[in-house]
């Protein structure tokens, strides 16, 4: 089981800091200018009409290459999986990027990629950045759209011939989204110490190849990996830019917002064991089918959710022998819940394994729970959050809400190591994890644009 553990305060103010990959010379716009005008707002789905940034490596351009990367033909869904072709095309991009501005490229001890600013070792750095990785079938903006913005919010702090005063990192953190193994939010996990290297040794994909082993098939050396508190000790703030995977902003009608909280969450294995057999032969009342309690355990799970004002979900399933006609010998679910406070996920989870083996008493199945991974509410950095506040309250057009959240991201991890904080960008329809996500073109410039305010007021004099 895996468990992180809660936040601390923040860091004081550093030195100046010479910006070696500073680029060259570009005619600085005035702030308004990079805003999109008004009127119906364009999709980056399909098309990216227009360049916002006149920069190489504009917000359009790197839109544009990284959106076939991993995407499912039929779907339209990305399958951006950790240490798989498709993340390493990813990987390849976020190098190409760090290289063609100058930064300096380098590759953690758990694979995540840094694309630094500055010398790191000065301390007290400003770090942004996200995940390239999705889950299955996801959409283009959960994890990409921060670290596009990254990229493009550091272009435009040149175009402002901003003068830095510390060093600045861009990150691409490793298997945020647990995928293919199962667990979320791998890299930083190991980065904070909240995975032990013994626990990443056990990690294992549906085809049975470890981290591991496919660490090594990426080119990348597992005999590395573990906690990392050194880097994290160079760091003072982290603010991660990420669509809003709900639909507070679009009711708020405003473009971006900062997070407050994200509500305690976890997963948990229920394996159902019951007794394979003939489908057309088996008389029903001598059947000891796993998939009628897994069922019933389904309907519970959303019963106690409504009744909690929580959720909970089962989105996989694996069921052995897995055949049409024959009765299951085990149905294996996995149960994500989240909720609000820790007391109400306790009733829920309570609830559904309670009824669960209760199911499963009537039908003759065995029943195991195993909890995989747990997370407890994070409070982002009030200081943090505060400055955020500050900084983007100086944009009289610009009203910028608090809101709480139920995704899980790697600033939740990190919060507990250093002080963290979030901007979210409007996704009107709220879906995501899904083909459908989406959010319009305004709305990420207007992400753009307040994550360079941040990073300036935080990173330059
Ligand atoms: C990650 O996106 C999660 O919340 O599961
Ligand atoms: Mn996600
Ligand atoms: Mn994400």
């Amino acid at each position: 089981m895996i468990q992180e553990q809660g936040g601390r305060g923040n860091r004081p103010v550093g030195d100046e800091v010479s910006s070696p990959g500073a680029g060259p010379a570009v005619p600085t716009r005035p702030h308004s200018q990079l805003r999109s005008s008004g009127g119906t707002p364009i999709a980056l789905r399909n098309d990216c009409p227009q360049p916002v940034r006149g920069q190489g490596g504009s917000f359009h351009e790197m839109w544009r290459e990284l959106r076939p990367i991993g995407r499912h033909p039929d779907t339209g869904g990305y399958r951006r999986f950790a240490w798989t072709g498709a993340d390493g095309e990813c990987r390849e991009w976020f190098k190409a990027q760090t290289e063609s501005r100058g930064l300096t490229y380098e590759v953690d001890r758990n694979g995540n990629q840094w694309a630094w600013l500055g010398d790191p070792a000065q301390g007290d750095a400003v770090v942004t950045g996200s995940h390239l990785d999705s889950v299955p079938d996801g959409g283009a903006f959960d994890g990409p759209l921060g670290v596009v913005s990254s990229f493009a919010a550091l272009d435009e702090l040149r175009h402002r011939n901003a003068r830095f005063t510390k060093p600045l990192a861009i990150v691409n953190f490793g298997d945020e989204e647990g995928a293919r193994f199962g667990l979320a939010c791998v890299g930083s996990r190991l980065t904070a110490g909240q995975l032990t290297v013994e626990q990443a040794h056990r990690l294992t994909d549906g085809d049975g190849v470890t981290l591991p082993q496919a660490m090594e098939a990426a080119g990348y050396d597992p005999g590395a990996i573990g906690p990392d508190p050194e880097r994290l000790a160079r760091i003072g703030a982290f603010v991660e830019l990420h669509v809003e995977q709900g639909r507070a902003l679009d009711l708020s009608g405003d473009r971006v917002g900062i997070a407050g909280a994200i509500w305690p969450h976890g997963r948990w294995r229920f394996d159902f064991r019951g007794e394979a057999n003939h489908a057309g032969t088996t008389r029903l009342v001598d059947r000891r089918d796993p998939m009628l309690s897994y069922a019933e355990t389904v309907l519970a799970a959303r019963r106690e959710a409504q009744l909690a004002g929580a959720v909970a979900t089962f989105g996989k399933i694996a069921v052995e022998p897995n055949g049409v006609n024959a009765i299951p010998s085990l149905v294996r679910g996995w149960l994500d819940s989240r909720a609000a406070d820790q007391t109400s996920l306790d009733a829920v989870v309570g609830g559904v394994e309670k009824a669960a083996r209760e199911y499963a008493a009537a039908h003759g199945v065995d029943l195991d729970v195993v909890r995989e991974s747990f997370t407890p509410v994070v409070e982002f950095d009030h200081a943090l959050r505060d400055e955020l506040a500050r900084i983007l309250g100086k944009d009289p057009d610009l009203t910028v809400p608090v809101l709480g959240t139920g995704a899980g991201h790697d600033a939740g991890i990190l919060s507990g190591s250093i002080p963290t904080a979030m901007l979210f960008v409007r996704n009107p329809t709220g879906v995501s994890h899904s083909p459908a996500e989406f959010a319009a073109e305004d709305d990420c410039v207007a992400g753009v644009t307040a994550l360079a305010d941040v990073l300036e007021g935080l990173a330059c004099s």
